[in-house]
């Protein structure tokens, strides 16, 4: 079975429910909650500059408008990213993948980047980010974990700096999950939870692939993954399901 160093918890998009969501605030949070490792989606602005949002348009997490893709990064970080969650989180921006690398790096965070490209750009998004990972994040303590629900953008990420760790993000398992997992190198299949069954992380774990599912938000649910030899949870209720909860 692949290496897996990392926790058994993740908090999703940084602080899960608890925060605005892909902003230095929310990683904040999650670490001040104990937390040792932060999820969250990165992207390409106009000016190929990887930054922090999970849309492809800046609509529902900022006081913008419009296509990320079409966007210089020095209008996106003139934006507000944390009003329209709470005015305590005003001023909050979207960070660049180099400043969200300092912020984890200070504060001892494993990461796990999905690379979240917007249509057409997925080879692009994946390299580029892949790129600047290995660089931002070159001698620390554990690799980042790559990870995307598209093929490409890994097949991409790979060919970029293979030595990075690769997760398949996917809905329901497909058929040919083995097929994929194995050509492109990856360590780990990230499953909707609810798509899971105990026999399927069985087989999983059977094709030599860890387990990550999201996004599990009950201590029930949770502690019923882990009984199935599930290898990490991502979770919005990082206050529920905490960085000590699973052991
Ligand atoms: O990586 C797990 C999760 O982040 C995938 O879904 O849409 O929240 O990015 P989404
Ligand atoms: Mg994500």
């Amino acid at each position: 079975m692949a290496d897996w160093p990392y926790p058994r918890v993740v908090a999703h998009r940084g602080g899960g429910t608890l925060a605005p969501e892909n902003t230095l605030a929310a990683i904040r949070v999650g670490a001040k909650l104990g937390l040792k490792m932060v999820e969250f989606d990165a992207k390409l602005s106009a000016d190929e500059v990887v930054f922090l949002l999970h849309d492809d348009t800046v609509n529902r997490t900022s006081d913008g408008r419009g296509a990320a893709a079409r966007k210089q990064y020095a209008a996106i970080a003139r934006l507000d990213a944390g009003s329209w969650f709470d005015g305590r989180f005003s001023g909050e921006w979207m960070p660049t993948l180099q400043q969200a690398s300092e912020y984890c790096r200070e504060l001892d965070l494993a990461v796990n980047v999905e690379i979240k490209p917007c249509p057409g750009r997925e080879a692009l998004t994946g390299r580029i980010v892949a790129g600047e990972v290995a660089r931002w994040w070159e001698g620390a303590t554990s690799p980042v974990l790559l990870s995307s629900f598209s093929l490409e953008a890994l097949r991409s990420a790979r060919g970029a700096a293979a030595h990075l760790p690769r997760g398949w993000l996917v809905d329901a398992v497909p058929a040919d999950w083995r097929e994929h997992a194995r050509a492109l190198g990856c360590v780990s299949l990230h499953v909707s939870h609810r798509q899971l069954t105990a026999a399927r992380v069985v087989q999983i774990n059977e094709a030599g692939l860890r387990v990550l599912a999201y996004t599990v938000n009950t201590p029930e649910r949770a502690r019923e993954l882990v009984e199935w030899g599930i290898d990490t949870i991502c979770t919005d209720r990082i206050d529920l399901i905490g960085a000590s909860f699973l052991g």
